[in-house]
């Protein structure tokens, strides 16, 4: 039996990095699963390759920052297969601008704090809401980052919007634990996505990450999607309002690593075609 039969997740942000990191692994699990973006070409791509590993995926176009459109993908979820179980709200962007904090702008906050933070905490409410009408439960799963805690100046907005996050995940369990509506947030490190290709755009600072991240690697979004099973699924039915850190050791490391891994070229390439456009 897979760990996931015939739940429905959503996805936000589900169409491409670690949102399709977990939309693959829940597929695998037997989940059918609603992936949400913006970009219909990037979406109809993702369900393809959804339908490759035999999975059952839909692509609905949203914006987390519209808040219509987060009751239109739940909407859509329910028409097409009929109940939610699941609602991962992963959809985020950063700062590439790395804008100071003294000159940044209310425009630059809100633009990043209406997907990360906002976005996060209407969705799951609307989620919660068909969950707690459906009566039976469910799972939300918050996407959070090492930058939750760790205070990463150059990315002021993001790293603010992920610390709020951390205390929303706690709130919304402790709200929803009545309903039997389990939240926890995955949080983690370096890993292999566009958005990381924007953050280390250079060897130089790919090498400091490295240097600050234990395993010495960055991480894949299958990871992410791995533990994103493991925190739907029973297996972490006590775990209640944790941000659970997938990040080869980088949240915690007081120094550089002796001797720490440089990035090698093979690994460089991966993170090479930096993206200046947030989609
Ligand atoms: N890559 C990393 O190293 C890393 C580390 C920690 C946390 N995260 C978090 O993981 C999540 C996914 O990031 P990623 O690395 O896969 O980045 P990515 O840029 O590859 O993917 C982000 C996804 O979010 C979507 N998105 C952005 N704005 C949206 C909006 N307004 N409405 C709907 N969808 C939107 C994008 O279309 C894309 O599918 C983010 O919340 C990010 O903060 C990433």
């Amino acid at each position: 039996m897979t760990k996931l039969q015939d739940k429905v997740a959503v996805i936000t942000g589900g169409t491409k990095g670690i949102g399709l990191g977990i939309a693959s692994e829940f597929v695998k699990e037997g989940a059918k699963v609603v992936i949400g973006g913006r970009n219909p070409e990037t979406g109809n791509e993702g369900v393809a390759e959804l339908e490759q590993l035999g999975g059952q995926a839909l692509f609905v176009q949203c914006d987390v920052g519209d808040l219509d459109s987060l009751d239109n993908i739940i909407n859509k979820a329910v028409e097409h297969f009929g109940r939610l179980d699941i609602y991962v709200a992963n959809a985020g962007i950063n700062d590439p601008d790395k804008t100071h904090f003294l000159d940044i702008t209310p425009d630059q906050y809100d633009k990043i704090m209406d997907i990360n933070l906002r976005g996060m905490f209407f969705g799951g409410q609307k989620a919660a809401k068909q969950m707690v009408k459906q009566g039976e439960g469910g799972v939300l799963i918050n996407m959070s980052s090492v930058n939750a805690h760790l205070a990463l100046d150059s990315q002021m907005v993001y790293t603010t919007s992920k610390g709020g996050i951390q205390q929303l995940t706690k709130v919304q369990a402790v709200a929803l634990a009545k309903y039997n509506i389990k939240v926890n947030a995955l949080a983690p490190g370096p890993i292999g996505t566009d958005l990381m290709r924007r953050v280390g755009s250079d060897k130089q600072l790919m090498n400091t990450i490295l240097s600050r991240t234990p395993m010495g690697r960055i991480g894949t979004t299958n990871e992410c999607g791995r533990l994103a099973v493991f925190l739907a699924s029973p297996d972490s039915d006590f775990i209640f309002g944790q941000s659970i850190y997938n990040d080869g050791g980088r949240g915690f490391q007081a120094f550089p690593t002796p001797g720490y891994k440089t990035v090698t070229d093979e690994e460089y390439a991966l993170l090479e075609g930096l993206q200046k456009e947030q989609e």
